[in-house]
């Protein structure tokens, strides 16, 4: 599980693509054919940003082929959500002050195996959305109509969307190459870090800096203050108001 805080970064699809490039792309496994199944949220899952990272995946040779499915709105159970259950059960028993207890809570929520804690502030992110923007164009694609994206290493570019879980649906087929761009520009393409951004807005950072006082931990009242002093947030007070 990927775990940061705001104080790092927001949760937008260059956030999401970057974990799913984190976890993936790490030898986690050989097997060759992925399927991600996600719920139907367009800003985190649904757009182009998470195509980029599918194709990465296929062009690179991490996996022949990557399926993304994505479940009907309001019908969506999936195994994570029993994951995460277990961690909120875990979340009742310990007490969380800082990230760091919240990653403990985590990896002790399940024995068999324990989850895994990515702690993207160390990592970070990549800016996968300029790449997105550089070399594809989804224009003629419904990616937000679609139920199923697949991408095969034959033609990586010629993305295939269904738009009904209906098995007798046909592909439909859509190159998502940018004009002017060819398979080797993509190879060299450099994925650049996205500087860390705050985005802890100022009504949670006045609520956090009020409760700095209730801490008994003065590393927690220093993580805090820290937290809430950078540079990148502006208008803070060191000394909570009452
Ligand atoms: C994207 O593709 C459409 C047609 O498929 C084309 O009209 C449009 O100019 C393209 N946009 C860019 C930025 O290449
Ligand atoms: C997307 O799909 C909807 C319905 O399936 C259709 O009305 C719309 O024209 C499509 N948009 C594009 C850009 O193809």
């Amino acid at each position: 599980m990927c775990m940061w805080n705001e104080g790092v970064g927001g949760r937008g699809a260059s956030e999401m693509a970057s974990c799913l490039l984190r976890v993936l792309n790490n030898n986690v496994t050989n097997k060759k054919h992925l399927i991600i199944w996600s719920d139907n949220c367009v800003g985190q899952n649904k757009n182009k940003i998470i195509l980029f990272v599918l194709i990465f995946f296929v062009i690179h040779g991490i996996f022949e082929t990557v399926e993304h499915k994505f479940l009907i709105s309001g019908h969506s159970f999936m195994a994570s959500d029993r994951d995460f259950a277990l961690i909120e059960k875990r979340k009742r028993l310990m007490k969380a002050f800082v990230p760091k207890d919240l990653h403990e809570v985590v990896t002790s929520a399940r024995y068999t195996p324990p989850f895994e804690v990515i702690d993207m502030e160390i990592h970070g992110f990549w800016d996968i959305k300029s790449l997105a923007e550089e070399f594809l164009n989804t224009t003629k694609v419904n990616i937000t109509k679609s139920v199923c994206i697949r991408i095969e290493k034959e033609c990586p570019f010629k993305i295939k969307i269904k738009q009904t879980y209906s098995d007798v649906e046909n592909w439909q087929i859509y190159n998502v190459l940018k004009k002017g761009k060819t398979l080797n520009d993509f190879k060299k393409a450099e994925l650049l870090k996205l500087a860390p951004e705050n985005k802890i807005n100022d009504v949670k950072k006045k609520s956090l800096l009020s409760m700095i006082p209730y801490l008994k931990d003065e590393a927690h009242k220093s993580y805090y203050r820290k937290l809430l002093n950078r540079e990148d947030s502006t208008g803070v007070e060191e000394e909570p108001v009452k």
